[in-house]
């Protein structure tokens, strides 16, 4: 097997997926890639913290100091060249790639998103909005979705998806919680394993 795919994961809050990524790589679930880098457009992000107890070099990239998404591209983009960055995963970050950048990493960027797609999705749908919205609309089964991403946002390519069922009392909170345990924690290291495998393979071809 050729040297493992760099991997940066791209964060904005708590870092519960890019836990599971982490552990997924320890426990060798993840084989054909390796988490380099984690970027964070938040300063404060928790997920930040968990990169450094794993020893993985992060960098943030905050709004006040890139406001303009031209700039704060250009820099992402030059901080993931640094790193011979292959694969971009988004794990729960909070603002949307232009059609700029996203096509410059065509099938080279995965996102998670916590519904089934095309439920609750695209513009305003992120974090607990999502659940509120599928608890709004009384819908008996949701779930997660591992996707490309391209220039729509949460409209590339589906790679994997897993319902979970929402019950009766559930808030925002709790629905979230089961969202990711049963689905998010175990498609997300998957998926990256899935596309890792398959952007090596092509490499030796
Ligand atoms: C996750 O539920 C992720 O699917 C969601 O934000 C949460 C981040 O949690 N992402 C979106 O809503 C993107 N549209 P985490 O920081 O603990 O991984």
């Amino acid at each position: 097997m050729g040297e493992p795919v760099a991997v940066a994961v791209l964060v904005s809050g708590g870092g519960t997926n890019l836990q599971a990524l982490l552990d997924a790589e320890q426990a060798g679930r993840i084989v054909s890639g390796r988490i380099r880098l984690v970027v964070s457009n938040r300063a404060d992000a928790y997920a930040l913290e968990r990169a450094r107890l794993a020893g993985v070099e992060t960098v943030v990239l905050t709004r006040e100091e890139y406001p303009g998404t031209e700039a704060f591209e250009e820099k992402l983009a030059e901080v993931l060249q640094q790193h011979g960055i292959g694969l971009i995963v988004l794990a729960g970050f909070m603002r949307i790639l232009s059609g700029n950048f996203t096509a410059r990493y065509p099938k080279r960027i995965l996102n998670v998103h916590p519904s089934l797609i095309p439920a609750f999705c695209g513009k305003g749908f992120y974090g607990l909005r999502v659940h509120q919205a599928a608890l709004d609309y009384g819908v008996k089964v949701t779930g997660a979705t591992v996707h490309f991403v391209n220039e729509v946002p949460d409209g590339g390519e589906i790679l994997l998806q897993k319902a979970v069922p929402v019950c009766r009392n559930d808030t925002p909170e709790r629905l979230q919680k089961r969202v990711m345990e049963r689905a998010e924690w175990k498609l997300l290291p998957r998926g990256v394993e899935l596309v890792c495998a398959r952007l090596l393979k092509e490499s030796k071809e």
